[in-house]
């Protein structure tokens, strides 16, 4: 483990690596942004967004927190989500879980998490909205993994409703919200393969938002 004083030095250390073959690399960095993808995942401290995907600063747009949860009233994963998708236009929208997710094993835990409820509560009716699936898997480890993907589907669905992604796909035909989870035991990245273009149509029929009044619509006209 690193101290803190270690830090600045492994920075220096880092600072020349990164201009050792390109000498203008901050330069160029300090520019602008345009990455291609938008990353929400886990706060966890073993899942590292850009080490685990091999990207550069600058190619993927990062927004971590306490099992990769996307709610609509939180202002933060909202205005990431806003402003990756109507201003750095992303293709790409990626809900990383991981396996041996601390957050989702204490939403599986019946107990009172004080500050945590409300947080939790998200996945608590993640597991009640696929209830019967879950309680089939007798294995415990196997439930709890099976509850890690879920929640990521449930939670790329969530950005799925939203406005800016929507209008996006129905005038760009980008972004497309993807749905992974990430393997501690093996470092190895599983593509859950979610059907985006079917979970849009479906949800469509309830929470379309594409052809409302906005205040973008208003601006345009
Ligand atoms: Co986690």
């Amino acid at each position: 483990m690193a101290t803190y004083e270690e830090i600045f030095e492994n920075n220096k250390q880092w600072v020349a690596s990164m201009t050792k073959g390109d000498p203008d690399f901050f330069e160029k960095l300090a520019r602008d942004q345009s990455p291609d993808y938008l990353y929400i995942g886990c706060s966890d401290s073993r899942v590292p967004a850009n080490e685990i995907m091999g990207l550069e600063p600058g190619e993927v747009f990062v927004h971590r927190n306490v099992a990769n949860l996307v709610n609509n009233t939180d202002l933060n994963v909202m205005s990431v989500i806003n402003y990756a998708v109507r201003h750095l236009h992303v293709k790409h929208i990626i809900v990383c879980g991981h396996y041996n997710c601390g957050g989702v094993k204490a939403a599986m835990t019946p107990k009172d998490m004080g500050l945590l409820n409300p947080w939790l509560r998200n996945i608590r009716d993640v597991y009640r909205l696929h209830h019967e699936e879950l309680l089939a898997i007798e294995n415990e480890h196997e439930r709890y993994d099976r509850l890690v993907e879920l929640n990521v589907r449930e939670q790329a669905t969530n950005i799925i409703k939203t406005a800016a992604v929507q209008k996006s796909y129905v005038h760009n035909g980008y972004p497309v919200v993807h749905g992974w989870v990430f393997d501690l035991h093996t470092g190895i990245l599983k593509d859950l393969n979610i059907n985006f273009t079917k979970i849009l149509k479906d949800i469509q029929e309830i929470y379309d938002l594409t052809t409302l009044p906005s205040e973008y619509d208003e601006e345009k006209s």
